[in-house]
């Protein structure tokens, strides 16, 4: 495992942001995107890490893990529904097909947890018992698993904007999808999430909730694309405690990115406002558990890229005729 000195060595050339040589750069709260000839495109993850929509650090070999767990979760879901993914011609970037997002947000939840304004447990203990469209019974505690995983759609919130909470059936009546392709959505959605339970299970951990992105290529086919089962877009909690600490009612163990948006909450940071610095420490943990979770999801050993990222990368995408 790469040491707390190595990181800090390495953290002024953590990856900020790319700059390629090809038109068209997009760039969103964690990737740069660049359409390509031919119907495709290229991701490239940098090392921002993002909370409460807001770019609070960059955290190093971040980029890469998104990159290579995405890629190796597209591999492990792909016979349940085509993804975008072509290829990876290098650690931080992927080849893939271009689509146009659908406009909603699909989380999936299996637990009643959370303490942010859109969490099923926040909402539930508060007295709401009609949540996103479903009805909660009496009774439930924190951390609970639901009886079975549910879709709590939203709105892809546009540049700096919130996500809107919608009910599954608000996704049809306001015009956002079709009927037919929100049936094959969710399904494929929810065939997805349970893939994910059983492969992160097997690895020691939880997958609590996620968020999934679809889109739609120009001929119609729908793909899953952006990231799938990261711990960006997913919440891990630790597999062999949870069921002690829920039964004595602890919180579980976090192994997700929930401690950093914890650190800032504790320090009364919620998104608005100036953004405060980010300790070494905090990064520092952030970088080791992003590894880790790679590791313990695909069974391989992380091996770090070379940085500065973009020369490799452009070197990469030279050699694999991307530009
Ligand atoms: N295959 C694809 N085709 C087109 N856009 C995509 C594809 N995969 C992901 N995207 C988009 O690229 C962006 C990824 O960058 P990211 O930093 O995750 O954005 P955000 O700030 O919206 O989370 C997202 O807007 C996502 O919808
Ligand atoms: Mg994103």
């Amino acid at each position: 495992m790469i040491s707390y000195e190595e990181l800090l060595n390495l953290y002024p050339r953590a990856y900020g942001g790319s700059n390629l040589p090809l038109p068209g750069k997009s760039v969103g709260k964690v990737r740069d995107g660049y359409p390509l000839p031919g119907g495709k495109r290229l991701i490239v993850t940098t090392d921002r890490l993002s909370a409460f929509d807001r770019i609070l650090a960059k955290v190093p070999y971040k980029g890469q893990v998104l990159n290579q767990l995405s890629a190796w979760w597209f591999k492990q879901t792909e016979a349940l529904i085509p993804n975008h993914l072509i290829s990876v011609p290098d650690p931080n970037a992927a080849l893939v097909a271009d689509a146009k997002p659908l406009l909603v947000e699909v989380v999936v939840r299996g637990f009643i947890s959370g303490v942010t304004t859109t969490a099923l447990w926040y909402r539930y203990e508060l007295g709401e018992r009609q949540i996103y469209g479903y009805t909660f019974p009496e009774g439930l505690h924190k951390n609970q698993a639901l009886p079975e995983p549910i879709i709590t759609p939203t709105t892809k919130g546009m540049a700096g904007a919130h996500d809107e909470r919608l009910t599954c059936a608000e996704v049809v009546s306001k015009g956002l999808l079709e009927a037919s392709l929100w049936e094959q959505v969710q399904a494929a959605a929810l065939a997805v999430f349970k893939r994910g339970q059983e492969l992160a299970l097997k690895a020691g951990l939880v997958l609590v909730d996620t968020k999934y992105e679809f889109g739609r290529t120009p001929d119609g086919r729908l793909l899953l694309i952006d990231e799938v089962h990261t711990p960006d877009s997913s919440r891990f909690w630790k597999a062999d405690t949870y069921e002690s600490r829920f039964a004595t009612g602890q919180e579980p163990e976090n192994f997700d990115k929930e401690f950093v948006r914890l650190a800032y909450a504790g320090q009364g940071y919620r998104g608005e406002g100036d953004i405060p610095s980010m300790p070494d420490s905090l990064w520092a943990t952030a970088s080791k558990r992003y590894i880790t979770i790679y590791e313990m999801l695909t069974g391989k050993a992380f091996s770090p890229g070379i940085y500065p990222v973009e020369p490799r990368l452009l070197e990469n995408l030279r050699k694999a005729k991307i530009i």
